[in-house]
């Protein structure tokens, strides 16, 4: 006879995904990862190992890099996710997703989007990080590829960029 198991209790889940707030019920036992592939369709979110060992699901929560496939959707509550889909600004690539675009960070591009937000983590806390910096940062994130070199360039090259930006003036209004 096929037992009858509890479902998980839901509950109102609001938070701010990539700058818009959004409310959706979600059991308690939803992962992150799976909401906001499933639910808020933002399959940029890659689900490698579903354990906490790759970093292909790698999302903001509020600026800090986290693994979303060990993180809990209600544990989010209240508090601000992004993801890759949120970087690029009127299809506009940004600067590390342009600077792994032309290093050749990007292979099979799987590991790409949590190497990436694992990459923005650092750089919003460090903007002139060391070569030593950036792998520390990494560390959580396998490319099956094996990529490092060029994936280590491309976040040099961003930062860089970014600093640059930074001191440049605004360009003068017409
Ligand atoms: S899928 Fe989350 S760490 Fe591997
Ligand atoms: S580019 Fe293929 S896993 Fe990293």
């Amino acid at each position: 006879m096929q037992k009858d198991y509890p479902q998980p209790r839901k509950r109102l889940l609001q938070l701010k995904v990539n700058g818009r707030w959004r409310e959706d019920a979600v059991a308690e036992n939803q992962l992150l990862a799976d909401y906001l592939r499933e639910v808020a369709g933002l399959t940029g979110v890659k689900i490698g190992c579903d354990g906490g060992e790759c970093g292909a699901c790698t999302v903001l929560l509020d600026g800090e890099a986290v693994p979303s496939c060990i993180t809990l959707a209600i544990r989010c509550d209240g508090r601000a996710i992004e993801t890759i889909e949120g970087l690029a600004r009127q299809g506009r690539l940004d600067r590390l997703q342009r600077a792994f675009h032309e290093r050749l960070g990007t292979q099979c591009g799987f590991c790409t989007p949590g190497m990436i937000m694992a990459a923005e983590g650092l750089l919003r806390r460090n903007p002139r990080p060391t070569e030593l910096e950036i792998r520390t940062a990494l560390s959580g994130n396998l490319c099956r590829c094996t990529g490092y070199h060029n994936i280590v360039a491309a976040i040099r090259d961003a930062a860089r960029a970014m600093r640059d930006a930074a001191v440049s003036p605004a360009p003068a209004m017409a």
